[in-house]
């Protein structure tokens, strides 16, 4: 029994000291390997030092050289006294075309400010920046900076602004129109509280009670803008993240004409849908995809006479699973069918809000079908009807 003890005690000690070289032995092996990076880090140092230090040294002996600036995205030409071209750069010869070395910078820039400035950068030795504006053939922005290269040339640098300057103008003409979309009922209210409160209708209950639906109708419209707003800018921040969930197309369809049953009924309009399989599932969220199709049955239905009909179809192919709304209403002119989809744009606004509409219905259609990865088209004809093509991806 003692011996059984010494031996198991043994070849635990002789385990513990093997497992302690083993690791000596890797800390060696991992400090030898610290070691060599170490000095390959040293000699890679030196390495870049000496490049430097030559890149430096042509630097110094060259000056920059053309190739520098066909590095870079912004435009830049060298002008000589005569404002002809005399050198520009991979960007320039990107926007403005080939073959403009030796031509006068008015053959691609015919912005009198900046003719004018080439001269006085020249003459008073100072440089210049100039904000520009283009309109022609579409929107552009840049800050263009006239800076003096030599006694006889200058340098014009053109950065390009037009995407930040489009987005910040986009941004507050959006705010101008909330506001006003917003400012319109609400004057609408306060006129009429006027009214109740001070004027021709204020010792008059049977004006008064006239006036009551329409502030109430004006307020439903405000309460609708809001709403529509909140989920326009929800959705704007989450049209990056796919949905995961399957969900069945088909069902969705179904509970959403049997939501809006109301106002199909109120416009004697009848839904049919189309679904010959069991199930059609894509991945998506069940509430925004709600949102589409009540939005788009929506739309049907009010841009549509009585009596008329909307068919619903839905289908499936290898690719895709393929939802059609097509309604046999008043249709949208040619002209406009691409814009339907910008926020409050509308063909007919008094009709639109006559049928209380917001204006902001197909943005977030937009957005959410984005989000879904999926692609829709718009085909429409007066007084014939429109038609919403939908083509999700299939799992
Ligand atoms: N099915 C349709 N038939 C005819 N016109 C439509 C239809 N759907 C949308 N439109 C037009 O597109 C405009 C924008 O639609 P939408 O964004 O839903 O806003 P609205 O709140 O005005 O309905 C509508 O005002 C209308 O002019
Ligand atoms: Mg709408």
């Amino acid at each position: 029994m003692d011996l059984l003890f010494i031996l198991i005690g043994a070849g635990l000690a002789i385990f513990v000291i093997l497992v302690s070289f083993k690791s000596i032995g890797a800390g060696i092996a991992a400090k030898s390997e610290i070691n060599r990076q170490k000095d390959k880090l040293k000699s890679d140092e030196i390495e870049e030092e000496e490049i430097l230090e030559e890149e430096e040294l042509n630097g110094n002996e060259k000056g920059l050289s053309s190739n520098t600036f066909n590095q870079i995205d912004d435009v830049l030409f060298e002008i000589d006294k005569f404002k002809n071209i005399k050198f520009l750069n991979t960007a320039a010869t990107k926007k403005f075309g080939k073959k403009l070395q030796g031509k006068h910078i008015a053959t691609v820039l015919r912005v009198p400010e900046i003719l004018q400035n080439i001269d006085v950068v020249l003459s008073t030795k100072k440089n210049k920046k100039i904000d520009i504006e283009l309109n022609n053939p579409t929107f552009q922005f840049f800050s263009s900076y006239i800076i003096l290269n030599n006694q006889n040339s200058v340098v014009i640098f053109l950065k390009d602004l037009t995407e930040i300057i489009k987005t910040q103008r986009l941004r507050s003409d959006f705010v101008a129109n909330v506001s006003h979309e917003l400012r319109t009922p609400l004057q609408s209210i306060k006129l009429g509280l006027e009214t109740i409160n001070k004027g021709h209708a204020s010792n008059d209950f049977e004006s008064q009670k006239k006036f009551l639906p329409i502030l109430f109708q004006q307020t439903v419209r405000m309460e609708n803008i809001v709403r529509d707003l909140l989920s326009l800018s929800k959705i704007e921040l989450q049209e990056h993240i796919r949905p995961e969930k399957n969900v069945d197309i088909k069902k969705i369809i179904s509970s959403v004409i049997e939501m809006n049953n109301e106002i199909l009924k109120k416009n004697e309009i009848q839904a049919e849908l189309k679904a010959p399989d069991n199930e059609y599932e894509i991945l998506g969220d069940q509430d925004r995809l709600t949102e589409v199709f009540s939005n788009l049955i929506d739309n049907a239905a009010k841009y549509s006479k009585k009596g008329k009909k909307i068919f619903v179809n839905v289908e499936n192919n290898e690719e895709s699973v393929i939802v059609s709304i097509k309604d046999q209403g008043i249709g949208i002119p040619k002209e406009y069918i691409h814009r339907v989809t910008e926020r409050f744009f509308r063909v007919n606004p008094s009709k639109s809000k006559d049928v209380g509409g917001t204006g902001l219905g197909l943005a977030i259609v937009k957005h959410i079908i984005n989000q879904h990865r999926a692609d829709m088209d718009i085909k429409s004809e007066e007084g014939v009807g429109t038609e919403f093509i939908l083509k999700f991806p299939a799992i």
